[in-house]
């Protein structure tokens, strides 16, 4: 099964990307030799799910130091504009998942120390800045990875202790994909399911198509039947009929950004699961790691919701299906309100409402 979507080769050096466009039909990988490319990938999204965008921007920005440049290897001076210009392009990619500005943020404050440690004066050491400098942001970005790893099986154990003690199978329904493909390996919302399978339960899973870019029909359901875990599809107008006629256990999804106060960005159309949901009596998680949490921003209505081309809306799969002239809006996120949230699944502990106060202890 595929542990993660992204590898760093060293000898490129180039990130390497399992290309999502092109799921379920094609394994290819796509090579981005620097931050411009990585940039691209992210927009276009070869690479998707916050925690996943997260890694590729920080080995990114470590790509922007790792090659030689004409200019030489640089001082302090032209190696943070190496940075702060690869930067630029990468948080330009996607504006909605935090992890991406958390990513570039921990790169900068890894390149300062190392800058920081070296002594200006010695040429000798002002020789080899540049070579230290990528090397300690390509440790820090596979700390990254490996830390999100890490935090999503932590996700998966925690979110199993809120599940039904049940002989009958337990019923999931989720939204998008949050699986290993999504992020540094194992999962979030897909985590959760994924361990209560391996903890020996049965488990169903019914996942949202996921309209416009079908992330739950081509990703999710190719995760799922990978780990052998029954899905049904639905479309996303289907979650009502679902949640009136079927005992689903729980709902559960992932996060792009995490308010202060518990509204939670995610893939459009979470909202409306989440009002049904409340209609229905079923409880509503949301699983992401901490770094999905952004406490400097107060409420939902702070998240920069990025918006996408109409043509994800009126073409599907490349073919026109809207008549010309019609018009389309296209929000790739919306923001459920931390009231219509059972519980946030996180790998330091599982935060309940008021999330006010459960996020901030938990931030510690
Ligand atoms: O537009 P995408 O595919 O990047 O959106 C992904 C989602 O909304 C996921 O639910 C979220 O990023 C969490 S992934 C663990």
């Amino acid at each position: 099964m595929l542990d993660s979507p992204i590898r760093f080769d060293p000898e490129g050096p180039t990130l390497r990307l399992l290309d999502q466009r092109k799921l379920p039909e094609e394994e290819r990988w796509i090579e981005c030799p620097d931050a411009a490319s990585a940039a691209e990938a992210i927009r276009d999204m070869a690479v998707r799910g916050a925690p996943a965008i997260g890694i590729a921007a920080a080995y990114g920005v470590a790509l922007a130091l790792a090659r030689p440049t004409a200019g030489g290897a640089g001082d302090a001076g032209e190696i943070r504009e190496r940075f702060e210009g690869a930067a630029r392009l990468l948080l330009a990619a996607r504006p909605t998942a935090v992890n991406l500005a958390a990513a570039i943020e921990r790169q900068r404050g890894r390149l300062s120390e190392t800058l920081a440690a070296g002594n200006p004066a010695d040429l000798a050491e002002r020789a080899g800045l540049a070579e230290r400098a990528a090397r300690a942001l390509l440790a820090e970005a596979d700390a990254i990875a490996a830390e999100d790893a890490a935090a999503n099986r932590r996700i998966g154990e925690l979110g199993r202790s809120l599940l039904p003690a049940a002989p009958a199978p337990t019923r999931f329904l989720t939204h998008c994909n949050t699986g290993s493909l999504a992020t540094g390996g194992y999962g979030t919302a897909l985590g959760i399911v994924r361990s209560a399978a391996e903890s020996g339960r049965r488990v169903e899973v019914f996942a949202c198509e996921t309209r416009p870019r079908l992330q739950g029909a081509r990703l999710t359901a190719w995760e799922l039947l990978a780990a052998g875990i029954p899905v049904t599809l639905i479309t996303d107008g289907t979650v009502g009929a679902l949640l009136a006629r079927e005992k689903v256990d729980a709902v559960v999804v992932g996060a792009d950004r995490i308010a202060a106060n518990g509204d939670t960005a995610n893939k459009i159309g979470t909202y409306q699961a989440a009002v049904l949901a409340r209609e229905h009596g079923v409880p509503f998680w949301v699983a992401a790691p901490f770094s999905t949490v952004d406490l400097a921003t107060a409420d939902g209505a702070g998240i920069p919701i990025e918006e996408r081309s109409p043509s994800e809306v009126t073409e599907l799969s490349g073919t026109r299906v809207a008549p010309p002239g019609a018009a389309a809006w296209n929000p790739a996120f919306d923001v459920t309100p931390a009231r219509l949230i059972s519980a946030i699944v996180t790998e330091r502990g599982i935060a309940r409402p008021p999330y006010r106060e459960s996020l901030a202890a938990l931030s510690g």
